[in-house]
């Protein structure tokens, strides 16, 4: 295993996902449901987003003419299955309200292996009724079959190297064993990036940042400056928006991954139109395209990543890592000791990595427009004391902590989902820039921490 990642593959998923067209379900870019526990705003931030004319929220046949249905929708992702067996994996993690299977697809070039690399998931059709999303998913997980191997990028190389439903409840277990570096749910109704949190704390519409406001904003200005001209929005400032300052809603996924799941999601609108002409989707596959694949790129051209070792037995660390400044902690994988922390380039930062059980440390970094790798070697506090501890950490306080001031969040994920693909990306050679562990022979070895 090289952490180099100079000749692997990144493995990212491609959630997608469809529902009969009925669906109502609460969450942004859907409709409200009638029990929706309100607040002041949602009249006001729909008519703030101008959504749903009359003749798009119709669910009738003449509006989804020309949109794959779900059979067909089936079918495709079968015949993509078939097609690109060498680098795809079929599971399912559950069943739908209405007993239909929810299957993850799954492209990596180790299908079905976990691996020490950053994973990422689209989430389509999260509301049956924005389907441009699913359709724009389909075509992404056929572009990236067509040019697996290929062209190495499709991205400039800049350098060498609770909730009610049994899907929601599905997506919510699969969530606990298959941790996810980033995200994204791709919605229709409007033109622009959302990032978190989309709830405020008093429930008023206003800008409430996250601890990491800054990297979600580097991540949606990236989606929305790759865009054909998602950043030109004349309603959201460079085509980006915190949640709750466009309109809040509570128990939204985006926010659930982030306190639950350790995952960075952004919530996608990508059409005003919520059904536009079918023969429109070559288009706003164009229009996204870029936006879709500079996204996934972006968590592993930038931020941090490393592993966490124990230094007397080389063993990965299952560590807390967190930066100064920023409440918000992530953890290492516990088999691997991977750690991937999106962050926004250009600044400084304090890494501090804790361990119950061994001593802490940081370090001083300069992210500049790469990704650097930060290997972490913890020395045990003390044999004796490296026994007593248990292997916890402080990565579940944290998230009760933050539960707290959403006391109220309930999870509402409104997925109706039949289908989920997964799929994989190129991995992007990245230069190592404080790579603290040479000799990657650790087992066995004691070694001398620099980190
Ligand atoms: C983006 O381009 C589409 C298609 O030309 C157009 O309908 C839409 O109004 C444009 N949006 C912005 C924000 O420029
Ligand atoms: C960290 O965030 C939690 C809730 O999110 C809060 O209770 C706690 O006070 C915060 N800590 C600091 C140092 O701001």
């Amino acid at each position: 295993m090289d952490f180099s990642y100079a000749s692997s593959f990144s493995l990212i998923f491609l959630a997608f996902c469809f529902s009969s067209l009925s669906t109502t379900a609460t969450a942004r870019g859907g409709e409200r449901s009638s029990d929706f526990s309100g607040y002041l705003d949602h009249n006001l931030a729909y008519s703030t987003r101008k959504l749903s004319e009359d003749k798009q929220s119709a669910t009738g046949v003449d509006v989804a003419r020309g949109y794959m249905t779900n059979v067909e929708l089936e079918k495709a992702v079968e015949q993509f299955g078939r097609r690109c067996s060498h680098i795809s994996r079929f599971y399912s993690i559950g069943k739908s309200v209405e007993g239909v299977p929810l299957w993850v697809m799954e492209i990596s070039d180790k299908p079905g292996q976990q691996e020490a690399e950053p994973a990422f998931k689209f989430i389509g059709n999260v509301h049956g009724d924005e389907p441009v999303g699913r359709e724009l998913l389909l075509l992404l997980a056929n572009w990236l079959c067509d040019n697996y191997m290929k062209n190495p990028l499709f991205f400039p190389l800049n350098d060498d190297l609770d909730s009610r439903q049994p899907e929601t409840k599905a997506i919510m277990s699969w969530l606990k064993e298959r941790r996810f570096t980033g995200s994204a749910s791709l919605h229709g109704g409007a033109l622009v990036a959302n990032y978190p949190w989309d709830g405020s704390q008093d429930k008023r519409k206003q800008y409430y940042a996250c601890p990491d406001d800054k990297a979600f904003r580097y991540m949606a200005s990236v989606y929305s400056r790759s865009h054909f001209n998602m950043s030109l929005s004349k309603e959201f400032d460079g085509g980006i928006t915190n949640g709750a300052f466009w309109y809040p809603i509570y128990g939204g996924m985006q926010d659930w991954n982030y306190i639950h799941a350790g995952c960075f999601e952004l919530t996608l609108e990508i059409s005003d139109v919520k059904w536009p002409n079918a023969d429109e989707l070559p288009v706003l596959w164009e229009f996204n395209r870029m936006s879709m694949l500079n996204l996934v790129a972006s968590f592993v051209k930038t931020g941090i990543h490393g592993k966490t070792f124990s230094s007397d037995n080389g063993q990965p660390l299952p560590a807390s890592i967190t930066i100064k400044g920023i409440n918000y902690t992530v953890k290492a994988d516990g088999s691997f000791g991977d750690y991937h922390r999106m962050l926004a380039p250009g600044e400084s930062y304090e890494v501090m990595v804790t361990m119950p059980g061994y001593q802490s440390k940081s370090t001083h970094i300069l992210l500049e427009d790469e990704a650097m790798s930060v290997d972490f070697v913890l020395d045990p506090e003390d044999d004796l004391q490296m026994h007593l501890q248990p292997r916890s950490s402080c990565n579940d306080n944290h998230k009760l902590e933050l539960l707290k001031i959403f006391g109220k969040i309930h999870l509402e994920i409104p997925l109706v989902a039949a289908f989920i693909l997964a799929f994989l990306c190129f991995l992007l050679k990245r230069k190592p820039i404080v790579n603290l562990l040479k000799n990657r022979q650790l087992a066995g070895q004691k070694r001398p921490a620099a980190v």
